[in-house]
């Protein structure tokens, strides 16, 4: 397809979007889906039968509107009456309300509260509004355009001019400026290069990147060829994990369609730009998703670190100068190219550009798939946009950055969110993980659940990890379970220290950190339960 056939089928589309009166959005994502939703999908599209609008209006399956713990949602466009909980069994009466041009209002979903209003969507513009698989609907929401553009109006250095100027920074975790990574890659002089999107999400709590992919999967392919044409590569390929089986599916589809439709493959909108994408499966080893692990994965080997330099960028994928991003990132690309990297640079904070994708779950009352800008406090989420604590309860603290991060105490709710304060306060931005606790959350159990995820996901190459986590879960494990001593508190801060400093990959290196910021935020927690052990111990002795 040209450029020329790519905007005359978006103006179709549109045009045939526009004789559409009704369209009712249901959610299939994996969240909605597992509640119905296909059914609810189904069951709506008979009584639109039924009641002769099946003419004018339509059911669209759409990706993920964001508030999962109300699903499955459905969204009545444009009028924008949003419906929730909704099950096969009530669609007659939604049905019926739709027919009538009224509200069932005990099923309303209030979409003017904070939770949909204090949003702001970059990554996830599309996700529950247009049908993941179908091609047009991307094209109709100005898909393709970038890339386009990229191919015909623009040369690779002003490709990476653009991802430079919008200071994007990777949302797989680090936050490494993508602008400088993509330079980096662009500038090594080599036959061979290639493009990996890391889609191995391995965080507990984490489900960003299924999401964006369930719900928007041209957007990575889109950005994935627009980085091949930057850096100088010809082939991509996208891990996932297979416990994603429908990210996968969606995927797959797009990739066929992309390729049919000559938006990859051989001579991309009739250029000389050959760009080809495969998927390959990941295993749910949560090591696989750090960049040397992953590649040795992709090689067919066994998922393991190795030591870095060499970087990816150089000496990546057999041997070759490799890019490797995160679904967000790669997300992010489009939006920039159609916009400029200046639009992007606007939002956001000074070192923090642009927006973030959370996944907010825990003891908070909307829990779901949020997008809001850099630099907003951590407030106005847990409070806001979260919808504040369930039953009554008060915040305690926050865990962002999943095994790698630490846990943010009310005292800094103020704070804005952006990647440098996180790191002050002793957390990362992590991949998007908020994991919200309450009163009821003991510090000390946290820290234990993941350094038991550490523990059984290290993958014993180097013994400081191996042997590490393994130490420090058994001394985590006696402290919760009252038979610790003040000097069980002193090894395992230095066993902290030793494996933060010593380990080979992240992993290891970062293992330590939600035992290192609960000491520091709640460490009376820590010395109340060795009390406990201790008093327990001398009222044994004293018996006897
Ligand atoms: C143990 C471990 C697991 C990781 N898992 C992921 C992951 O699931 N997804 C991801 O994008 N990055 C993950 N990373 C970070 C990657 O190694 C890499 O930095 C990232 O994919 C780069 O993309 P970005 O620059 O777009 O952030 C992980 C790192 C470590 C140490
Ligand atoms: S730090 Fe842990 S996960 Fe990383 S190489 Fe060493 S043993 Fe494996």
């Amino acid at each position: 397809m040209t450029p020329d056939e790519l905007r005359k089928i978006k103006q179709t589309e549109l045009a045939a979007q526009s004789k559409v009166r009704l369209s009712l959005h249901v959610c299939t994502a994996a969240s909605c889906l597992s509640n119905r939703s296909d059914q609810v999908a189904e069951a709506l599209v008979s009584e639109l039968k039924r009641y002769g609008m099946d003419a004018d209006c339509e059911v669209r399956c759409v990706g993920c509107m964001g508030l999962c713990s109300a699903g499955p949602l459905l969204s009545v466009e444009p009028t924008g009456v949003m419906y929730r909980d909704v099950t096969p069994e009530k669609t007659p009466e939604i049905a019926e309300a739709i027919y009538s041009g009224k509200v069932v209002e005990k099923y309303r979903c209030d979409t003017t509260t904070p939770f949909f209003a204090r949003q702001q969507k970059i990554v996830l513009e599309n996700s529950g509004r247009i049908d993941p698989d179908n091609l047009n609907h991307y094209i109709a929401a100005d898909g393709y355009e970038a890339l386009a553009s990229v191919l015909t109006e623009m040369t690779p250095t002003e490709v990476l001019a653009q991802i430079t100027a919008s200071g994007l920074r990777g949302r797989g975790g680090a936050g490494f400026p993508t602008g400088l990574k993509w330079n980096t890659v662009a500038k090594v002089d080599h036959p061979r290069k290639f493009v990996i999107c890391n889609a191995d999400e391995g965080d507990p709590g984490a489900f960003m990147d299924r999401a964006v992919l369930e719900s928007d999967p041209h957007r990575i392919l889109e950005g994935m060829a627009i980085a091949g044409f930057a850096v100088g590569a010809e082939r991509g390929y996208i891990y996932v994990r297979a416990e994603y089986p429908l990210a996968i599916k969606r995927l797959r589809q797009a990739i066929r369609q992309a390729t049919r439709a000559g938006l990859l493959g051989n001579q991309i909108m009739g250029t000389p730009f050959n760009f080809d994408i495969e998927i390959r499966l990941g295993a749910g080893a949560f090591v696989c998703g750090e960049e040397t692990a992953l590649i040795a994965s992709i090689e067919g080997k066994r998922g393991l670190p190795r030591p870095r330099p060499p970087y990816p960028a150089s000496y990546g994928l057999w041997g070759c100068p490799t890019l490797i991003n995160n679904v967000e990132t790669f997300a992010n690309i489009a939006p920039i190219l159609r916009n400029g990297g200046a639009w992007f640079a606007s939002i956001g904070t000074e070192k923090s550009k642009g927006t973030k994708v959370f996944a907010l779950a825990g003891k908070i009352n909307n829990t779901g798939l949020i997008e809001v800008p850099m630099g907003i406090k951590l407030r106005d989420i847990v409070e806001q946009i979260g919808g504040g604590i369930p039953d009554g309860k008060s915040f305690k603290a926050v865990q962002t950055g999943g095994p790698s991060g630490g846990c943010i105490p009310a005292q800094f709710l103020d704070m804005a969110v952006d990647y440098d304060a996180l790191i002050q306060v002793g957390s990362i931005m992590g991949s998007g993980g908020m994991i919200i606790m309450d009163q009821s959350s003991n510090m000390v159990d946290v820290a234990r659940f993941f350094m038991e995820f550490c523990m059984s996901e290290s993958c014993g190459k180097c013994v400081p990890c191996r042997v590490g986590t393994w130490q420090m879960h058994e001394l985590l494990d006696r402290i919760c379970k009252k038979q610790a001593t003040n000097d069980d508190l002193e090894l395992l801060k230095e066993l902290c220290d030793t494996v933060k400093h010593t380990a080979l990959c992240g992993l290891g290196q970062t293992a330590p950190n939600p035992v290192l910021s609960t000491l520091r935020y709640f460490e009376s927690e820590y010395t109340e339960l060795i009390n406990a052990a201790c008093g327990m111990r001398d009222a044994a002795c004293g018996q006897t």
